[in-house]
């Protein structure tokens, strides 16, 4: 399984990316969580994508697609991948493909969740996820049952709101979203690779509905 999850910011791409994986042991590939531990290192390449991300812009695509470039070559790849917010951008597809035909792995497929901006701002709003195991919660629709720390780790890790996740930055990132990631709809449908899923129901509804789009 080769796959991309397309879908505005907190449609729940990473939450069932990670529960995918994990059943089809392949890896998650967020480009989202490699620009943030990368933040988190304090390196120098980690300080020029600090703005992007707190901006809510989206991180120049030449520096996107080398990062993606070394993480498909890594032998975990080679049976399978999620790719989970990436491409992000016509170009960045354009990229990928070249990458994939490269290593003759083209996609199974591209599944993009819909979500309205509405749900998306609640599930922002209320998104607490854990930055030792990656685990992502919701204060409502799934709380975390040990308070602020995150009971995956034996509450050895202090839960975190996202910077990115304030009201401002969540504007920006739809906006960003329609202009540069949605054309991606049209792009994988005219390859014949795109299915749609209603990313605005439970957790267990969308999990059940991708299940059976990629068995
Ligand atoms: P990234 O981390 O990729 O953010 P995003 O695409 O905006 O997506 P999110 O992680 O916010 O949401 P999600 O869909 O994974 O939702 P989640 O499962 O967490 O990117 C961040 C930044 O990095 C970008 O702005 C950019 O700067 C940079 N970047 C990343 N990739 C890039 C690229 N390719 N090119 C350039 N720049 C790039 O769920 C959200 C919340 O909802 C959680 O609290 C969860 O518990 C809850 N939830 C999930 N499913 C449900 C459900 N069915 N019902 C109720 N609640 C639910």
């Amino acid at each position: 399984m080769r796959v991309v999850f397309l879908g505005p910011p907190g449609a729940g791409k990473g939450t069932q990316a990670k529960k995918l994986a994990a059943r089809e042991n392949i890896p998650q590939i967020s480009t989202g969580d490699i620009i943030r531990d990368a933040i988190r290192s304090g390196s120098d390449l980690g300080r020029e994508f600090k703005g992007y991300s707190e901006r809510g812009e989206l991180v120049p695509d030449e520096l996107v697609v080398r990062l993606v470039a070394t993480r498909l070559d890594a032998p975990d790849c080679s049976h399978g991948f999620i790719l989970d917010g990436f491409p992000r951008t016509v170009p960045q597809a354009k990229a990928l493909e070249q990458l994939l035909d490269e290593r003759r792995q083209p996609l199974t497929g591209v599944v993009v969740f819909d979500v309205p901006d509405t749900e998306v701002v609640a599930r922002l709003s209320g998104r607490r996820s854990c930055t030792k195991c990656g685990r992502i919660y919701h204060v409502v629709f799934d709380p975390p049952s040990s308070g602020s720390l995150c009971p995956s780790t034996g509450g050895a890790c202090e839960l975190m709101h996202r910077a990115d996740d304030k009201p401002e930055v969540i504007s920006e990132r739809l906006r960003v979203y329609r202009e540069q990631t949605a054309p991606l709809i049209a792009f994988y449908q005219a390859q014949g690779k795109l299915s749609q899923i209603d990313g605005s129901k439970s957790q267990s509804e969308v999990e059940s509905a991708l299940g059976r789009i990629v068995a």
